[in-house]
């Protein structure tokens, strides 16, 4: 059964959220159950951080409390997602077992007392989970009420990087694994510089604490082995599952473009992808960060809704300041991933807890109860979601791809650089300004890029494989519009220098030879700290400049000033069929804008809603566009389509602040 059909099974858009009965008297539950159906939940994540609960010692297990509270939510009507409970270790294990402690970089060890305190790798705690699991799943794999399971939890949110003993063991052994023999290793690391040069797989270290800068291509293996360390535990897990009969549909909950987890390779492995997302309603970029997260994910798994695991339906805990949403923007930022994908809208969590650090985190059954705007909008938001019906499959309607690779922007944020950068920041620049005029965008690796785009943005592409570079340049060979940032094309998947510097896979389809670059000054005082631009390109760049000559490219802007004055700025090269840009420096906000106006208007994009007034967004899913005004005043639109909530022919009409429309735009409808 796909997790489609499981939805279909359960009526609609899953609904609902963790669940954490054990903290509260079993009197509570049938209450729970009650209200869930009258907030019309489907689905409750239960179990995830249980491990203590349902193994109380090492000897002893206890499932007759979730055999309990499993058969009351069956009886509700209510189906369960449900975790295997590894995601924190219990009390006694650590006791015991001081060894599956994680440890630092310095040597600390992470003690108990908070959560995800276990190292990854140790072969104790996954045997103790891997029992666990084996229990779970023989006694509820067939069980009607699992329509889900929920591995682990968040991989890598707290602990990413484990420095452990444990962590040493097995790095040794993926290092050997990935090279076979030493001399292949000192060569991948370039261990001939400062004497790391290593005599056997023995005697290589995590990159713990070190008096100065560590070999950069180890640490750029200590990050995919992390993340495969990660991915790992989440694979042995499924393995037990699926090893007992399990059916229901695995995954685990992602966190966006989270660093320290490589998403394109645990993607594959995720029956459907599942998502947290917790847009922070200060900030003023809020919008389209959160709908690049979403569109992430719809690209993780093109063509395959996928689900909205953990939003707060208030305000969370664990910023420095917690700001609360405004009246309606939940189901605002609801129906924004609806709109680009998700068939599943769950929050953290249920019921809000009395004790511990989360205490002040919102919940959709708040401290004060139903007489609450937190429990009328989750009301209101189950109805509206009922309310859908089936909608259509997201379908690759993004015809303008941004490049994200996790093992690029795990090297072009190491130290040693010409500058430091954030090239999640850097990405953003770029989305948000195609977001604000209506545009789709897949979000995925160079070697997906293929002739179903248009338009391919591909900024600070730092390392770039041969095979993500072969993608580019035929996808520009087919007739497609490429633009290349700043700081892209420089080293290979070791990290190192190819022969010949920098651009030496793009500089010819680019039409560029590069010669260097100035960081400018950051702060201000004597030095330059942004530059201008003519021709083509108005507002500033700050932190590079570079000295590039065109060689085949037609120059379209230069810098106006700075150490490049008169050096091109943004360069347009045509291959007959295809064309290929070229942009420096690191853009403001104005200087994107007229980049991107300029690429869009060459790869002929066309938006989902042309002319959207100020902070309403539009997106495309199949045949639904949905509109969502995020804005404080109403805002008028001419659409033409079938309101899919209530049936009414549109054309033109108003969104009032936080409103938004689902439309069918199928003419036959
Ligand atoms: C997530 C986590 C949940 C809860 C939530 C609070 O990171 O998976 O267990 O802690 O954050 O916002």
């Amino acid at each position: 059964m796909t997790t489609t059909d499981r939805r279909r099974a359960l009526g609609g858009i899953l609904y609902g959220a963790d669940y954490n009965p054990e903290q509260w008297p079993e009197e509570v539950w049938p209450e729970d159950v009650r209200l869930m159906r009258e907030a019309g939940v489907t689905c409750v994540s239960l179990g995830i951080f249980s491990w203590s609960k349902l193994q109380p010692s090492e000897d002893r297990y206890d499932f007759t409390w979730l055999d309990r509270i499993i058969d009351l939510l069956h009886d509700g009507g209510i189906g369960v997602n449900l975790a295997t409970a590894t995601a924190s270790i219990p009390p006694w294990l650590s006791a015991k077992y001081p060894e599956v402690l994680a440890a630092d970089a310095d040597g600390s060890t992470y003690w108990p007392g908070s959560r995800q305190h276990q190292a990854p790798s140790s072969p104790i705690f996954r045997e103790h989970a891997a029992k666990l699991v084996t229990q779970l799943a023989e006694r509820y794999a067939s069980h009607p009420a699992v329509v889900m399971w929920h591995v682990g939890n968040e991989y890598g949110c707290h602990l990413s990087l484990d420095y452990s003993d444990a962590a040493r063991d097995a790095f040794r052994g993926w290092l050997e694994k990935r090279y076979g023999t030493i001399d292949k290793l000192n060569r991948a690391w370039g261990t001939s510089f400062w004497s790391q040069r290593y005599g056997s797989f023995g005697e290589v270290f995590p990159p713990r604490k070190a008096p100065y800068s560590h070999n950069p291509s180890m640490t750029l293996d200590f990050q995919r082995f992390s993340s495969d360390m990660l991915l790992e535990c989440y694979l042995a897990e499924r393995e037990i599952l699926l090893a007992a009969g399990a059916t229901q549909p695995i995954t685990t909950n992602f966190m966006g473009p989270h660093k320290p987890t490589n998403y394109h390779q645990w993607a594959e492995h995720m029956d459907v992808i599942a998502d947290d997302l917790y847009p922070d309603p200060a900030s003023p970029t809020r919008v389209a960060d959160a709908a690049l997260n979403r569109d992430l994910m719809r690209s993780l798994k093109p063509g395959t809704p996928w689900i909205l695991m953990e939003q707060a339906t208030n305000a969370v805990n664990w910023r420095p300041s917690n700001p609360s949403k405004l009246p309606g923007q939940l189901a605002a930022e609801s129906a924004q991933s609806v709109a680009r994908g998700a068939d599943g809208i769950m929050f953290f969590q249920w019921r809000q807890s009395k004790a511990g650090s989360e205490k002040f985190h919102a919940a959709m059954v708040p401290h004060a109860g139903l007489e609450t705007r937190a429990w009328r909008e989750t009301v209101e938001l189950g109805a509206t979601l009922a309310g859908l019906g089936e909608l259509p499959p997201p379908g690759r309607d993004a015809r303008v791809a941004l490049v994200l690779d996790w093992e690029n922007w795990w090297a072009i944020e190491q130290s040693d650089h010409p500058t430091t950068f954030d090239h999640l920041e850097a990405l953003r620049v770029w989305y948000r300004e195609l977001h604000r005029r209506g545009i789709m965008v897949d979000i995925i690796p160079p070697e997906r890029v293929d002739e179903h785009y248009q338009l391919v943005l591909a900024p600070q592409l730092y390392l770039l494989r041969e095979s993500g570079a072969a993608a580019l340049k035929d996808f520009v060979e087919q007739g497609g519009t490429l633009l290349v940032g700043a700081f892209s094309d420089i080293v290979d998947e070791f990290d190192h220098f190819r022969d010949g510097g920098f651009y030496t896979q793009l500089g010819d389809l680019l039409g560029i030879r590069f010669e260097d670059f100035t960081v400018l000054s950051l702060s201000p005082g004597p030095g330059v700290t942004s530059v201008g631009f003519d021709g083509a390109v108005a507002g500033n760049g700050s932190i590079l400049a570079e000295s590039v000559d065109a060689t085949t490219a037609e120059i379209l802007s230069r810098f106006a000033d700075g150490p490049a004055a008169g050096r091109p700025a943004l360069t347009q090269r045509d291959t007959g069929r295809g064309s290929a840009f070229w942009f420096v420096s690191i853009p403001d906000e104005e200087a994107v804008r007229s980049v991107v106006e300029h690429v869009v208007a060459a790869a002929d994009v066309a938006p989902v809603v042309a002319d959207l007034p100020q902070d309403v967004e539009a997106a495309r899913r199949g045949s639904m566009v949905t509109v969502i005004n995020h804005g404080y005043v109403p805002a008028s639109l001419s659409i033409q389509g079938t309101d899919l909530l209530t049936g009414e022919i549109l054309t033109e009409f108003t969104l009032d602040a936080q409103e938004f429309r689902f439309i069918n735009m199928d003419k036959n409808n």
